[in-house]
């Protein structure tokens, strides 16, 4: 019976050096029957013969006032949480930590003792203020590009009246040039698009208006947009009958598509067939946009989905974009309870994968 008594305790003993938090365990007599070495090293006291000593005689003596108080409190009211004190640590730096206690009481409500914990709470702070930092970044890329789209709205809108006067007017050269004005106005246009669009799905601002919609049409609303700058494919939609319309917010899901079809052609430099595939497999409904272009590396897959992340090689040269495309795509799928998985070899050409659970037919 002993002997298991000091193996219980031996393990309770190992238990409280290994956990992550200081520890300080104290009878009823305010004397220490526990103290971890995590407690040692926040309060710099030596761990050597302090099990039965007073906390008073152990502890700094400018500690002394908010552990008497704590124990206090802990005594009246059984127990207390997370109150923060600084601590400087070596070389001076201060850390945060959060006390909390509670007491020790046994089967009969009497009072034996107290435990006291402290966490560090600086990472958890720090952590805090890169949210807080985040979040303001978000705030105001997302003003910038609100207001960098007004004054673009014009210059696109009054690029498009001199268009049709020096058509009219037939002034080849300078018809030309106002071209070349409009389309790099409108990239501009879709870049601000995107980072306003990021901003709002990592500020988990993307607010998504579900119906029940069919993937295939949405699907194919998208080829007939992107059809018209695309005389070297040819599209096959190929989708089975046995998929259910799914709820799905319907603007944001033909951006989805828009990003994988414009990606399949623009990294398809020599043309060729893309294909869209709709099944269901398991409990799951996939969409495949399948192209036979230059494909990527392994080490490229990995970062794929990163915002910003651009392949450059001798294949991507003069290919423009802003690395944001697939970023907003995965971030809309999950938003919709989705993934999204890619298979490519270098060469040959990549599928990207749009998986939804067919429950997203059920519940909103
Ligand atoms: N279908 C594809 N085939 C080959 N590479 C692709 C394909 N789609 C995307 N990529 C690569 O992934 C990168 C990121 O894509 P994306 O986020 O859409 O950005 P962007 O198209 O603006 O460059 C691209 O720059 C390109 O290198
Ligand atoms: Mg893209």
């Amino acid at each position: 019976m002993k002997e298991h008594t000091r193996s219980f305790n031996g393990f309770i003993h190992s238990l409280i050096e290994s956990l992550p938090y200081g520890i300080m365990v104290l009878d009823h007599d305010d004397r220490i029957q526990e103290l971890n070495r995590n407690f040692s090293f926040i309060f710099n006291i030596n761990i050597a013969d302090v099990k039965g000593k007073n906390y008073k005689e152990v502890i700094e003596s400018k500690f002394v006032q908010v552990f008497s108080n704590l124990i206090e409190d802990t005594k009246v009211k059984g127990f207390v949480m997370d109150r923060q004190i600084s601590v400087p640590i070596l070389g001076g730096v201060e850390i945060t930590i959060a006390l909390s206690s509670s007491a020790l009481k046994d089967k009969d409500n009497n009072f034996y003792g107290l435990t006291i914990i402290c966490r560090e709470m600086t990472a958890t702070r720090e952590l805090e203020r890169m949210r807080e930092l985040d979040k303001l970044k978000s705030d105001f890329i997302s003003s910038v590009s609100h207001d960098l789209k007004t004054p673009l709205t014009s210059i696109i809108g009054y690029t498009d009246i001199l268009m049709q006067l020096a058509k009219e007017k037939s002034l080849s050269e300078e018809s030309d040039y106002l071209k070349i004005i409009m389309q790099e106005a409108m990239r501009f246009a879709r870049m601000i698009d995107d980072i306003i669009n990021m901003a709002k799905i990592e500020s988990g601002k993307l607010q998504l208006k579900k119906e029940l919609v069919s993937l295939k049409e949405i699907v194919e609303e998208v080829i007939k947009i992107v059809i018209v700058q695309a005389e070297k494919f040819k599209f096959i939609v190929n989708f089975d009958n046995s998929i259910p319309l799914l709820l799905i917010d319907k603007a944001q899901m033909k951006r989805v598509f828009l990003n994988l079809v414009s990606n399949a052609i623009k990294y398809s430099p020599q043309g060729g067939e893309i294909r869209i595939d709709g099944y269901t497999k398991g409990d799951n409904v996939y969409v495949d946009v399948i192209d036979h272009g230059i494909g990527m590396s392994e080490e490229a897959l990995s970062h794929m989905f990163e915002k910003f992340y651009r392949v450059e090689s001798d294949a991507t040269k003069g290919i423009t974009g802003t690395g944001l495309g697939l970023a907003i795509t995965k971030g809309i799928v999950e938003a919709h309870g989705g993934t999204i998985v890619v298979r490519s070899k270098l060469g040959e050409g990549s599928t990207f994968s749009v998986i939804f659970p067919l429950t997203m037919k059920k519940s909103i």
